[in-house]
């Protein structure tokens, strides 16, 4: 399928330099990383998975205390990132021009990233959910500290250009493929 919007055009939208720094661009961008691995291995697009990964933690909001510390209690009471994502996610996806199919699934990826907004029970995810899942564990650190990981700006650009290289790269493959096979 082709490819409508690029990595480098989310990561350079004001949209995504406003609210994914808030949780952090160096996470955001190794979660896309583990998500494009996770998604070869197991036969996924690439495509979506690594937007999904790069923006799983738009929909955040800044719960900082006066004394500038970041308060985990409203957070874990108040907090509904994975319904703020999905939907600023959606709206800057269908802004720059993509799919419409793809902005929904890898809109409903980010909105079933956490458990932490769903009732309990059994839910059965599709491969692009559980994927941008493992990807984001994978990342964790204690303490939450991989929300305060930091590279410099030219790497992250680096970053995302070569996973966007990579990205192209597979779906040329899969174009070519599906060309020759026809
Ligand atoms: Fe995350």
């Amino acid at each position: 399928m082709q490819r409508h919007v690029t990595l480098l055009a989310l990561y350079n939208h004001p949209i995504t330099r406003k609210y994914v720094s808030r949780s952090g661009m160096a996470h955001a961008i190794s979660v896309a990383y583990h998500a494009y691995h996770l998604a070869i291995e197991k036969g996924i697009d690439p495509d979506l998975a690594t937007k999904a990964g790069f923006l799983h933690d738009i929909g955040h909001y800044t719960w900082y205390k006066v004394d500038g510390d970041w308060d985990y209690h409203a957070y874990q009471n108040h907090d509904i990132h994975p319904i703020k994502g999905a939907e600023r996610a959606h709206k800057l996806l269908i802004r720059l021009g993509e799919d419409r199919q793809k902005a929904k699934e890898v809109s409903l990826a980010i909105l079933l990233h956490t458990d932490s907004i769903l009732p309990e029970g059994q839910f059965n995810y599709t491969p692009l959910q559980s994927i941008v899942h493992m990807a984001d564990e994978k990342d964790k650190e204690p303490h939450h500290l991989h929300h305060y990981r930091q590279i410099e700006a030219h790497k992250e650009r680096q970053l995302i250009s070569r996973l966007d290289e990579w990205v192209g790269a597979k779906m040329t493959v899969n174009t070519v493929g599906r060309l020759s096979s026809v």
